[in-house]
């Protein structure tokens, strides 16, 4: 392993950015010349929910975040294309399951997990739809034709997947029109958030901290069916939650029930 100094300090701050100042896996990185995959890897890093949550480069890869020494930190830290290695694909649902309990429980249901098991490489896991830092979710648009369509596109192996063409396509459909439905339910979900918030009333306010709550158990269980890939559930899921929003909004609307 070859350590290169060249690119000038000032680039650490540049990429490391002021928050994460601190940790020895990122300001090294910042300041390698590493290959483009990897520097849009640590670019997606520091933009993604996890770096701004405080999630390390340790809790995915491992290793020892406490030492610029590369060969200390560097201990326990493996290639992912290593079959032990925390970010292979095969191993990821447990490493990001790890603060995930309930998308790894739910995936740990689905057909694809046995797939994965069995070291099917184009099995879907958690970086499939999430990109490798969860820095992106999976767009509707195309999204899943190009993710899924190894097996359940049209020309398939249906034989080998045991899912018919037009039973794929028809699933991938499905799948792509709750997906933006959860998309839009979410921004109406911190919509109606925000306005319970700003109730003045604490009794309306308890009322509808009720309501939320059940918008809420709707959420978890469309997030739980979606990645069992139960797409029924996932769709009553989605009914349910439609319908407690609604409800809701009616209630918060001017001269509604309050
Ligand atoms: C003192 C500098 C330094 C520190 C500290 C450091 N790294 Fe690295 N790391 C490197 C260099 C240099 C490479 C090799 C880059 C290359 O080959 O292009 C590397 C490579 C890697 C790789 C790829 C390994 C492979 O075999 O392909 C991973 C993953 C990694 N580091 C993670 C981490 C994590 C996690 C930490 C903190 C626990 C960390 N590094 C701390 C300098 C560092
Ligand atoms: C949320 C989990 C996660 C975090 C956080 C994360 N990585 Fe990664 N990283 C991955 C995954 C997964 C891969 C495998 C490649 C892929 O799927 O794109 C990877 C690949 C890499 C690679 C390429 C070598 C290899 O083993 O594939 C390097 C180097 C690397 N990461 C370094 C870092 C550094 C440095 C940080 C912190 C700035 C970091 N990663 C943060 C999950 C993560
Ligand atoms: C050390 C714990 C930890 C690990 C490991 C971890 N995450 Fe996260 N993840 C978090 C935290 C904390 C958040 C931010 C939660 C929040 O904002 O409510 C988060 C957020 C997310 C989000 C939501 C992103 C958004 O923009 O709102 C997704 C998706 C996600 N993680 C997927 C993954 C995937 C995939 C992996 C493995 C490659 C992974 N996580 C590994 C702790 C972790
Ligand atoms: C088939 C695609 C797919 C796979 C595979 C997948 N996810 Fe997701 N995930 C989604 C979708 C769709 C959402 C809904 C939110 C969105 O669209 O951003 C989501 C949301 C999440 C969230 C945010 C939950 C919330 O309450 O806001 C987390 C965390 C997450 N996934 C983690 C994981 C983990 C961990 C794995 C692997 C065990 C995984 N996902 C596998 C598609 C997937
Ligand atoms: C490596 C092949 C492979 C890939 C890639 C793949 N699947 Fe599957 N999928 C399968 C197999 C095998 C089954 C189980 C078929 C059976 O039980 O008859 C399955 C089943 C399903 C089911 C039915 C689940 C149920 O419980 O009835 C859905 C929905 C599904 N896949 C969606 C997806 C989506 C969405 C993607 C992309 C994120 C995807 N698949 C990627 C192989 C794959």
């Amino acid at each position: 392993m070859i350590v290169r100094w060249s690119v000038p300090v000032l680039a650490v701050a540049a990429l490391a950015g002021a928050a994460s100042a601190q940790d020895p896996c990122i300001d090294c990185h910042a300041a390698q010349e590493l290959d483009e995959v990897v520097q849009v890897h640590l670019r997606q890093f520091r933009d993604s929910a996890h770096a701004s949550a405080g999630v390390s480069c340790a809790d995915c890869h491992g290793g020892n975040p406490s030492t610029f020494v590369e060969l200390r930190a560097h201990k326990g830290v493996l290639n992912s294309a290593h079959r032990d290695s925390p970010t292979n694909h095969w191993n990821l649902p447990r490493t990001c399951g790890r603060c995930h309990d309930a998308e790894y429980g739910a995936l740990r249901q689905s057909a694809h997990y046995a797939l994965l098991e069995r070291q099917v490489h184009a099995a879907p896991t958690c970086t499939t739809c999430h990109g490798s830092v969860a820095a992106q979710s999976l767009g509707v648009e195309g999204g899943l034709q190009a993710r899924c369509s190894h097996c359940h596109g049209p020309d398939a192996d249906h034989e080998e997947v045991g899912i018919p063409g037009e039973a794929g396509q028809e699933a991938l459909a499905r799948g792509g029109r709750n997906l933006a439905r959860q998309r839009v339910l979410g921004r109406q979900r911190a919509d109606v958030s925000r306005a319970v918030l700003r109730l003045r009333d604490p009794s309306k306010r308890h009322e509808a901290a009720d309501a939320l709550f059940a918008i809420n158990a709707s959420w978890d269980e469309a997030i739980e069916a979606g990645h069992a890939f139960h797409w029924s559930d996932w769709e009553n899921a989605l009914d349910a939650m439609a319908s407690a929003i609604a409800e809701l909004r009616s209630a918060l609307a001017p001269g509604g029930d309050r």
